[in-house]
């Protein structure tokens, strides 16, 4: 979602908030905006559309300026439109201020001020943000940071703010309450983003903001208050992060490279967890928990979108491996659903970005509950990484492509490293049979490696299909979330409607959408489910309905029975789902392209979703 950039040194701001916001921009956004100091006044450029549409309107002026604030919107109050767009600026034109997140009692303050004659410009909650500190500061004899303090009191909401005020010209500053901020500190120069990657060129030395505090930022020193603790001494660490992770290389998309990254990223995911000598698996990130983890009477998955899929996968297998019972929940329903929780149930949150809104609220009341709450995030030092008792990070590397791929992937790696050793803890199996699944977990890679290099039959097959304006996508047991993860996926890059189900439920209703015109992908591997299956596609042939079928190598029977298909190489059941997505991937991916979408930064999408 959104996108804060902001930059205090001895270079030109402006060049330095346009790339920052074009490294944003994978986050999903509708307009662009910066802020900067010139001649002791702020000089304002905002617009809807893309950064390039910013950068022209800028046309390589403004260089004198070494302070300023950028910022990328994705619409919640008030259309995507110019004056929409951040910063907003006090009607005395002293501050601007970009914003994160969402005020909640927005109306409220609005009609205050404007009882006290203040006028608005747009129609969004950030600008009576901006004009409410203005009123308090102006009403108030203190410094300009303990104003925005005493203005945030009231303030109810969600919010990451960088703020600049003309009349305080050698500072920026930054606070958070639920949305995140980063700052990174460089030589001379100091920035702050909303992730480190609109900074990542110039340093790697992070500090994360917490909740309820707030920095002042000056070209040398940075410095951290809360309110009630007082000063503190801000913690920086060393991002490991290299500038490449955030660039598309030779590839056209980031999709793309996301997808061709998997087999590396899944090596880094098992790196130094499974061991090589004594065939161990080791999940540092949660020894001080391990034995509540192991222990669990009821394991409880919660996540959203993609995340949410990989869930409901790890439910197949908990179940199966561990003898545990698991519940898999969409955050947003779990949170407003007043869950019985136990301190002996263990909450799962997976999160690739960390910070979804949902899942960090239920995250947060499974703790209250006195619940063992675990992470599962990609993005280190997240908000959900850093709310759980403890986390295990998937290590997929910065996901840019909005679609969730390589994450998904890591996600389903970390969530079988866990099952195995919970499994083995807790005795559900054989010695010999957890040395079996850890060697087969091992291969993943090199079978995800065999799937890529299909690529150009996938493709061809998505240039028969692409007029399709409905798919259905059906799977069983283990790939029944499968089919559910390839239909988002379809529909989120091509804006083609598709649906997953469960193979069995296309019975009880989607049958009657199948006709000569519907392609349906079904994953039709020699798994337990293989013969339902075949009959499935019977079912399916005999309305003319199109197979597209994902099969396991070789499988020369079900190549005779169906329109179309993808061979995958044999593996075990309960790590089929990180093979058999990829050509789903795939085909999504090729759909898209084909279609003239725009692959990496689709409609109405967001890579992160701060808000409810
Ligand atoms: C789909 C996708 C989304 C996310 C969802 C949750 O490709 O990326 O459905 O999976 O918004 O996001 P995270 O995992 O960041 O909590």
């Amino acid at each position: 979602m959104c996108g804060i950039v902001g930059y205090i040194g001895d270079q030109a701001a402006v060049n330095i908030l346009i790339k920052g916001l074009q490294r944003l921009e994978y986050r999903g956004y509708d307009s662009a905006g910066i802020a900067v100091m010139e001649n002791e006044k702020l000089a304002v450029f905002k617009k809807e559309g893309k950064v390039a549409n910013l950068a022209s309107q800028l046309n390589g002026n403004h260089l004198d300026a070494t302070i300023g604030i950028g910022h990328t919107r994705w619409a919640t109050h008030g259309a995507p439109s110019d004056k929409n767009a951040h910063p907003h600026i006090s009607e005395d034109g002293k501050i601007a201020l970009i914003h994160n997140g969402i005020i909640e009692n927005y109306l409220t303050l609005k009609s205050e001020l404007t009882a006290k004659g203040y006028h608005f410009r747009s129609e969004t909650d950030t600008e009576v943000l901006v004009q409410f500190i203005a009123d308090v500061h102006k009403n108030s004899s203190t410094s300009f940071a303990k104003s925005v303090q005493l203005a945030l009191q009231r303030v109810v909401g969600a919010y990451g703010l960088v703020i600049l005020n003309v009349d305080e010209p050698d500072q920026l500053i930054a606070v958070r309450k639920g949305s995140p901020l980063v700052i990174g500190r460089g030589s001379s120069a100091n920035y702050i983003g909303s992730d480190a990657s609109p900074f990542l060129e110039y340093t790697n030395e992070v500090t994360y903001l917490n909740d309820d505090e707030i920095a002042v930022v000056k070209r040398d020193t940075i410095t951290l208050t809360n309110g009630k603790r007082g000063t503190l001494t801000p913690y920086f660490e060393h991002l490991d992060l290299e500038l490449d992770a955030i660039e598309k290389g030779a590839f056209d998309h980031f999709m793309l490279k996301e997808i061709f990254e998997q087999p590396d990223r899944l090596l880094d995911c098992m790196r130094g967890r499974i061991l090589a000598q004594s065939g161990n698996i080791k999940l540092g990130g949660i020894s001080a928990y391990a034995d509540k983890v192991y222990n669990a009477k009821r394991l409880i998955i919660t996540a959203c979108g993609t995340s949410y899929y990989a869930g409901l996968t790890a439910e197949y297998l908990f179940e199966d491996l561990c003898r545990i019972p698991v519940e898999v929940e969409y955050a947003s329903e779990f949170r407003y659903r007043n869950p019985v929780l136990y301190p002996d149930d263990v909450l799962l949150a997976i999160s690739q970005s960390g910070e979804t809104a949902d899942t960090l609220v239920a995250v947060d009341q499974a703790k209250a509950s006195g619940s063992t709450v675990i992470g599962i995030c990609n993005v280190v030092g997240s908000s959900i990484a850093r709310a759980t008792h403890e986390g295990i990070y998937t290590h997929a590397g910065p996901e840019i492509g909005v679609a969730s791929t390589k994450a998904f992937t890591a996600q389903l790696i970390v969530l079988s490293m866990l099952a195995i050793k919970m499994a083995s803890e807790r005795h559900t199996i054989q010695e010999s049979f957890r040395h079996q699944l850890i060697l087969e977990l091992q291969r993943v890679p090199a079978l995800v490696e065999e799937v890529l290099a299909h690529a150009d039959h996938i493709r061809s097959i998505a240039q028969k299909y692409w007029l399709a304006s409905n798919f259905l996508y059906l799977g069983r047991g283990f790939q029944y979330p499968i089919a559910m993860e390839g239909a988002l996926k379809l529909k989120e890059i091509s804006y083609i409607h598709a649906e997953g189900y469960p193979a069995a439920e296309m019975k009880h209703g989607p049958i009657a959408l199948i006709d000569a015109e519907m392609p349906i992908v079904v994953l039709a591997l020699k798994d337990k489910a293989y013969d339902k299956v075949i009959s499935n596609i019977e079912e399916i042939k005999s309305r003319h309905g199109k197979v597209i079928a994902i099969i396991s190598e070789g499988d020369d029977a079900m190549k005779r029975q169906v329109d179309d298909y993808i061979e995958i190489p044999a593996v075990m059941e309960y790590f089929a789902p990180l093979v058999s997505v990829v050509p789903l991937q795939l085909l999504a991916y090729y759909i898209g392209v084909i279609k003239g979408c725009n692959v990496d930064q689709p409609r109405n999408l967001a890579k992160s979703v701060t808000v409810e």
